[in-house]
């Protein structure tokens, strides 16, 4: 079996899935910031270990997608962050793209950038001990949006970068997020979220990425906050089971959803009732950074004699979020870490 194929089979295994710990230090910084946390690169980097040291978490956690800095810190000790996910099985990964930027002449929608330079990044990623690596494309939906000129773009960039993952023998996970922002219905988010995959597979495809050596991160099927009509869990399940079904290739070993901005519980019962649904063509798994790592930030504010606390929560969330992976997430195991 190829290198491409066994990396990514291996991230999607049985009750395991990837934390995205891969936040720009924009976004890290106004995330620390929220939860009372001084936003500095030393707080970056303590958050970071917290997590990558909590004991049992590697037990549901198969990768773990790393941002630049956080590729080249180490533990306080010395240990650095790549070395130390290996040793405990854990796949490293690399978020490669620059950022969703404005897009030329569609005010209110963004192209993500990062295509210069990418084959050298790679290469350097991958003797850093990288084996696979983020693109997230961003797409906005509103009464217009998106312009086929967005979708068509940044379908383009996402097959761009995928093609010169699997060059460097780094499995790309591709990552076209429809936004949940706005009041659409989930009609409007089940049309859009094909129409992407649509022209995402295309693109791949013109582009000879190899579809075994490859995972998909999408968004769910999903009204947008703002609609006055939401869907229960089994509608939000069945219809992304069938937006997916109609646009993703069964040669495609699995499946990595995004939460993107849901409750943890929402994000994980979803998860739960979606791998309920018997086999499907591809694993059904999860790449959650807010879903994983929310509570755990909140609870550790900043102070070191809250990491044991902190830690309770992240195993707590990541064993949760394992156990929907087969399906065996319960209400009662969601209460214990209150017991506990
Ligand atoms: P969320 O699970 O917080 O949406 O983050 C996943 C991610 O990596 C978005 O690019």
């Amino acid at each position: 079996m190829s290198e491409l194929r066994q990396n990514a089979e291996r991230l999607v295994a049985e009750g395991k899935g990837i934390l995205a710990a891969d936040e720009s230090n924009g976004t890290m910084n106004k995330r620390l910031e929220a939860a009372g946390v001084e936003p500095s690169e030393e707080n970056r980097r303590a958050l970071r270990e917290l997590l990558f040291t909590t004991e049992g978490a590697a037990e549901h956690i198969s990768g773990v997608i790393l941002y630049d800095e956080t590729f080249h810190q180490s533990t306080a000790d010395g240990t650095p962050f790549p070395r130390l996910l290996e040793d405990q099985g854990v796949v490293p990964g690399i978020k490669v793209d620059t950022g969703a930027k404005p897009l030329p002449g569609s005010e209110d929608e963004k192209i993500t950038e990062g295509l210069d330079g990418l084959r050298e990044r790679l290469a350097e990623y991958y003797e850093g001990g990288a084996r696979f690596a983020k693109w997230r494309a961003v797409i906005t939906i509103d009464e217009h949006l998106p312009s086929p000129y967005c979708v068509h773009v940044n379908a383009h960039a996402l097959a761009r970068y995928a093609a010169l993952c699997q060059e460097a023998q780094i499995v790309p996970i591709v990552e076209p997020e429809v936004l949940m922002d706005g009041g659409h219905t989930i009609d409007r988010s089940e049309e859009v979220t094909g129409d992407v995959l649509s022209a995402v597979f295309a693109e791949l495809r013109a582009q000879h990425v190899q579809f075994e050596g490859m995972l998909l991160k999408p968004n769910m099927v999903l009204a947008g906050y703002e609609c006055s009509e939401q869907p229960d869990d089994d509608e939000v399940a069945e219809r992304t089971l069938r937006c997916l079904r109609r646009h993703v290739p069964a040669a495609v070993p699995g499946i990595v959803f995004l939460s993107g901005g849901q409750s943890d519980e929402d994000a994980t019962t979803r998860l739960n009732v979606m791998n309920q649904m018997g086999p499907q063509p591809w694993e059904i798994s999860f790449s959650y950074g807010r879903g994983l790592q929310a509570a755990a930030l909140t609870t550790w504010h900043g102070e070191d004699e809250k990491v044991p606390e902190a830690q309770k929560q992240y195993r707590h969330r990541a064993r949760c979020t394992g156990a929907a992976r087969r399906g065996e997430y319960t209400e009662a195991m969601e209460r214990e870490l209150a017991t506990a």
